[in-house]
């Protein structure tokens, strides 16, 4: 066994950790307070080749593998999580159903701008009436001659408004439940789709959250990502690995709020010595240090997994079930470590304290990340 990183990972590491601390970091708090998204951090990503980290070059990426994109979405994470969830969900939620069940032209089409960074991802799975109950869908896609009509609307979607690209899952037929379920591509700009209301979050404020409506988008059967009736198995394998990119968001978010819990744990004087140096403060670090660790090494294994074709759809629920309640018990603490300063604007911590909660909430409840590990460890 060997927990060595290899060059590459290593490198990838580190040309991320300048660019989060050059470029993302000297905004985070004001694009957190304004709510706003920036569209040149993302087009800066694209430039380093991060839009396309494990999609070959053919389609625009760099070929590299799933732990050099936990990594990177870890770096970002640590300085604004808002920026590792845009990353996460263009590569794992968008780009990787298309590279997975894509015809060789969805790749060139859709595949290769996004990989290039010219093009961004959204998914589009959650409705008003369904949430974790995924299957209980009501958008619909009625097929006409050689296109689907699309009607419905989906909600909480992640770069929604900003993103070109969405990969969406309507009803082609209802009476079948989860086998009547498809999976499409719908791009900004087709006659019928808009944006409906874009939300006001505790967390993650400078991602936009919108609703996106259908009324009557005519999309091509061309767009159709898999066969009719694939789109729950489409949708369900797409969370399996876009989970892991959550439980390393997860992970960045507490190794920030442990950086500058310690940095914090060190300067700070009170009794005479550093607040570290007084058990109940070093024993909090002990513990954040070891939950944030712990953490890192479940995302590492499931993302391994994936870029050895291996199995991973479980680890990806332990990772992101353990890394987000580690990130939120974490940067809970964190705020503790700084006692009434965590709890103003002037420190990070209270905004890496609300980032977390969504970690334990989005691409499936924690309680559904137990759902799916208990339904694999007791099946047959
Ligand atoms: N891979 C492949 N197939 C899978 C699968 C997987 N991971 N999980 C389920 N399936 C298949 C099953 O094998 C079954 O197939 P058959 O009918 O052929 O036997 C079929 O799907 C139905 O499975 P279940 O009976 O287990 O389905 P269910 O209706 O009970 O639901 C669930 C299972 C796990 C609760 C699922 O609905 C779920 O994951 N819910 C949470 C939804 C979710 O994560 N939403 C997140 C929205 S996206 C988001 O948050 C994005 C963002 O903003 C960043």
């Amino acid at each position: 066994m060997n927990f060595q990183l290899t060059d590459e990972q290593e490198m990838i590491r580190k040309m991320v950790r300048d660019f989060a601390k050059n470029e993302v970091e000297p905004t985070a708090a004001e694009r957190d307070e304004e709510e706003r998204f920036d569209r040149a951090i993302f087009d800066q990503m694209g430039e380093l080749g991060l839009t396309g980290i494990p999609w070959p070059e053919e389609y625009g990426g760099i070929g590299a593998d799933y732990v050099s994109y936990v990594i990177a979405v870890e770096e970002l994470s640590r300085v604004c999580a808002s920026t590792g969830v845009t990353l996460s969900a263009h590569l794992s939620l968008a780009g990787w159903p298309i590279y997975t069940f894509g015809t060789e032209e969805q790749k060139q089409q859709f595949l290769r701008p996004m990989a290039e960074g010219k093009k961004m991802g959204a998914y589009g799975l959650t409705e008003p009436g369904s949430g974790s109950d995924a299957a209980n869908m009501k958008t619909t896609a009625k097929r006409d001659g050689d296109d689907y009509i699309l009607d419905g609307s989906k909600i909480f979607i992640t770069n929604g408004g900003e993103a070109d690209i969405y990969v969406v899952f309507a009803m082609t037929d209802s009476d079948k439940k989860h086998k009547g379920c498809t999976a499409f591509i719908v791009e900004k700009g087709m006659e019928g789709f808009s944006m409906g209301k874009k939300e006001k979050k505790l967390g993650i404020r400078s991602s936009p959250t919108l609703e996106i409506i259908f009324d009557g988008v005519r999309v091509p059967s061309a767009n159709r990502l898999g066969e009719e009736g694939d789109g729950f198995k489409i949708a369900m394998m797409t969370l399996d690995g876009g989970r892991n990119g959550i439980a390393a968001q997860a992970v960045g978010i507490a190794q920030g709020a442990l950086d500058a819990s310690v940095n914090y744990a060190k300067e700070r004087k009170q009794f005479g010595k550093p607040i570290g140096a007084q058990q109940g403060i070093g024993f909090k670090i002990a513990e954040m240090a070891t939950k944030v660790e712990a953490s890192r090494l479940l995302t590492y294994q499931a993302a391994w997994k994936e870029s050895e074709g291996l199995s991973y759809g479980k680890e990806s629920a332990m990772s992101k079930l353990f890394a987000g309640d580690s990130a939120m018990e974490v940067t809970i603490e964190a705020v503790q470590v700084f006692g009434g300063y965590g709890y103003t604007k002037d420190y990070p911590v209270e905004r890496y304290m609300r980032d977390a909660k969504i970690t334990q909430i989005y691409e499936g409840t924690n309680e559904i990340q137990r759902l799916v590990i208990a339904k694999m460890l007791l099946k047959d």
